[in-house]
Parts: structure tokens; sequence; C-alpha cells
């Protein structure tokens, strides 16, 4: 019996798959935020070099990976898929579980697979420097891994409160030589607003992504890397699903639900887009679960409208499920899943309805990964918790109903830098906040109006 369906190296993919060549209807143009017409590529310039903005905008469905890219990826890839067979039987299901691990990269998670392309896009355009946000410290290092390889100085702002629960991320992010600044800080005027009224502002990702904005746009050697959300980002993950698929087939399996978590939208991006793809095309058609945390549930909670991406309103507008730029989720453990939009092309496949979404608690998360680790031995991030989480529910469902089916789930990180959260989960610390419903209401209220 086979646990580990390991790719060879030769059957990496070779090209990431563009979801925009398949959709029945194109998703909305991006906005500027100031004449609120849709944005091209020079708006974009200041921040992304052109070739990342050509894939941002881009319609064919095939993108060559580069080579270089491709070298710097079997460090790692292909990433393992792995039959959770005591997972299966602590839970006494027929369901069969199926999960891709993408912990095994060098940061812990599936990050690195944006931060290394995007890292080499702009190093070949002969930029210096880049700066980011970090929510939990996965992004922030995965870009500092990849600014290491290609010589790049990168500056990354970190949401105050990670900074000051992980200090093991800010070491990571150092020691691959990247500078760390907790965020909201005294750099950027975006900072400094933020400050002057709440000098203990707890920081949000939407505020670390107009600091580090800010720098990159003020900056001529700067550019600015996203680690979610943008489409470029969602294409350069595509790779997760393109290996899933091809060791489903070597497990003789085929997933009747696929399941991830989802903050921005990336890995869900990574290992669902190419199961829609092939739906689209006219294959079977399968679920397609995104799981977000219940306190801040943009997918199920949010509305379907353009906002802005970051607190500062510095971004284009984008069409998407969002709780308003101003929303601050209430605190929770899974910082990668405190932002308060969801990414354009994922909010576009729950409008067609070719997504589901569900929304958990983190004490149920905890709960789910905690069996998990026991039966599985990996320690799941946060974040990844979401997709065990649902991956459990799926599984008990299918006991209930006395039904076999099938179920993939991405477990997108490993949570070593996060055990002092284990700790509070494990000591009964643990509680679950939820957000306010007037703040919601009040950052619903906010959204920008934009002409239909
Ligand atoms: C391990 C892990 N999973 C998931 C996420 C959420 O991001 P995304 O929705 O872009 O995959 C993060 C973000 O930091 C993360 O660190």
């Amino acid at each position: 019996m086979t646990t580990k369906f390991l790719l060879e190296e030769s059957r990496m993919p070779r090209h990431w798959y563009n979801i925009v060549a398949d959709l029945p209807v194109p998703p909305a143009p991006p906005l500027h935020p100031g004449t609120q017409q849709p944005v091209g590529p020079a708006d974009l310039e200041p921040l992304f070099t052109r070739s990342l903005i050509e894939q941002e905008m881009a319609t064919e469905r095939e993108i060559e990976i580069p080579e270089p890219i491709r070298e710097v990826f079997r460090l790692w890839r292909p990433a393992p898929l792995i039959r959770a067979r005591r997972l299966e039987q602590a839970l006494g299901t027929p369901a069969k579980i199926f999960f891709k691990y993408e912990g095994v990269s060098p940061a812990g998670s599936h990050k690195p697979n944006s931060a290394v392309p995007q890292a080499w896009y702009n190093a070949q355009a002969s930029i210096r420097k880049l700066t980011t946000e970090t929510g939990a410290g996965q992004w922030g290092s995965s870009l500092a891994f990849a600014g290491s390889l290609f010589g790049l100085e990168v500056k990354i702002f970190q949401v105050r409160v990670s900074y000051d629960q992980k200090p093991y991320r800010r070491a990571l992010m150092e020691t691959y030589g990247a500078t760390c600044i907790a965020s909201p800080s005294a750099e950027t005027s975006a900072g400094r607003a933020v400050l002057a009224e709440h000098p203990q502002h707890p920081g949000s990702l939407g505020l670390a992504i107009s600091e580090a904005v800010e720098v990159a746009a003020t900056n001529d050697d700067t550019k600015y890397a996203l680690g979610s959300v943008l489409n470029h980002v969602l294409l350069h993950q595509t790779i997760i699903g393109q290996e899933a698929m091809l060791q489903m087939e070597m497990a003789d399996a085929d997933p009747d639900v696929v399941i991830a978590c989802t903050g921005g939208g990336s890995n869900f991006a990574g290992l669902a887009f190419p199961y829609v793809g092939q739906t689209l095309r006219g294959g079977r058609s399968r679920r397609i679960v995104a799981v977000e945390p219940s306190a801040c549930p943009s997918l199920t909670r949010g509305r379907f409208a353009y906002d802005y991406g970051d607190t500062a309103h510095l971004t284009p507008l984008t069409k998407m499920h969002t709780l308003g730029s101003s929303f601050t989720p209430p605190g929770f453990h899974a910082g990668g899943l405190r932002y308060h939009g969801m990414a354009p092309l994922v909010s576009h496949l729950k409008q067609l309805g070719l997504i589901e979404a569900q929304a958990y608690t983190q004490t149920e998360c905890f709960a789910a990964a905690v069996l998990f680790a026991r039966c599985e031995g990996i320690v799941p991030a946060p974040e990844a918790s979401h997709a065990v989480q649902g991956a459990v529910a799926e599984a008990l469902r299918c006991k209930a109903e006395g039904k076999a089916e099938t179920i993939l789930f991405g477990l997108s990180g490993h949570g070593h830098f996060d055990m002092a959260a284990y700790t509070n989960y494990l000591g009964g610390k643990l509680v679950d906040a939820s957000y306010d419903e007037a703040e919601l209401a009040m950052a619903l209220a906010g959204l920008p109006s934009v002409p239909a």
C-alpha cells in the first residue's frame, strides 16, 4: 500500500495554468483608485516589473515556467501527495483522504512558489530592492529566501502582533538577509498617520500592504511583491494542483471534493484552479471548497463589490468579496487569514457558483489539527488547520451518509513557528473572539461607490 505519491523531478510541470483562458465570463477589470477607469500596464509599473504585469493581464492558458525558476523549485518540488490513512481510521470514515503537502519548502509553506518567480523576474529587470508585507511571517520568509538567491535586498513590513508573537519567523527572515520592520511603522506616511492616532495599533495586513506599496512607489530602484490575491500570484501557485493531478492518477484516484484554506486565495487557487479548469473544458464536475476563519469571513459574509486592497487606499480597486478595507478582524492565530478581501479570481468563481465556501472557528480548526498531528505526524500551520477541519468535516459527512468519496485537501504549511498557538490551545486558553457586527456594518458602509 503506497502512502506517499512522489513525482520524478523530470515530471514537474513546465507551465503555469491560467484559468482566465477557460472562464465562461471574464472577471471585472481592476480600476484606478483615482479615475475609476480600468488600469493599464502603465498604472502598475511603479509597483511591478513588466513581465509580472504581463502575467497579471495574461489571457493565454499556459505560461512557461523559466528554467532558472524550475531549477530552484527542484530544491523541494515536486511536493508529496500523501494518503492520510491513519486519519481515515481515526475518523472511522469510508472516505479516502489525500493531502498535498507544501510544508516541505525551505520556508515551510506554498509561498516560495510565487516568491521565487517574483524575485527572479525582478532580478532579470535589474531591480535591486523589493518591499512586501507579511502577516504570519510565511510570505516574508519566502520572499527573504527568494531574494537571497537572486541578490535582492528585501524589506518586510510585518504586522505588529505577529512581529511580537513570532520572533523566530523574524529571525528566519533576517537569516535569509532581509530587514523586518513592525507595521505600523514610522518609516511611511501611512504608518505615521495610524501611529499618531493609535500608538499601540496591532497592525493589519491591509495597513502593512499600504506601507510596503508606499516605499516601492516612492523609490525608483524598488518594486513591491505581494504574496497572494493578484492574478499572477495565483498563477504561480497552480504548480500545486497540476502536480496533484498527476499524483492522484498515480494513486488511481480522482477527488470528489477539493478543499483548501483561503486568506487571499493563493494556495486555494493553486490546488483548485487546474481542477476547475478541467471541468470548464468539459471534464467531470467536483465540489471545490474554500475554508476560511469565521472571525474574518470574506467569502461567506463579505460583499461582492469593488474595494481597495489596502487600508490607505493606494492599491487599485478590485471586484472581490470584501469585509471593507477598514475592517480589522479580532485577534486569532491564523495571521495569514486575517485579510479583509479575497482574490478577485476566487471571488469571481464563487459568484459564478463554481466553488463553495465554509467558515470555521479557530478552536474547531485547532482540534482538527491536533487530531491530524497525532495521526499523520505533521503539525499544520494555523492557516492550514482550516483545510484540515474542512476535510475532517467532509469525511464525517461521508461517514454519516455511508459514502466512500475521495477527498483531496491542501496542507499549505507546517506550524513549527506557531507552537505558542498550540500551547494556548492545549492549555485551554484559546477563545473564539467573533468580529464586531457594528464594525463590519461600518466597514461595508464605507465601500467606495463605483458606477455600475
Ligand atoms: C501556511 C499558509 N497557508 C495559507 C495562507 C493564506 O494565504 P493564501 O490564501 O494566499 O494561500 C498563508 C498566508 O500567510 C499561510 O502562511
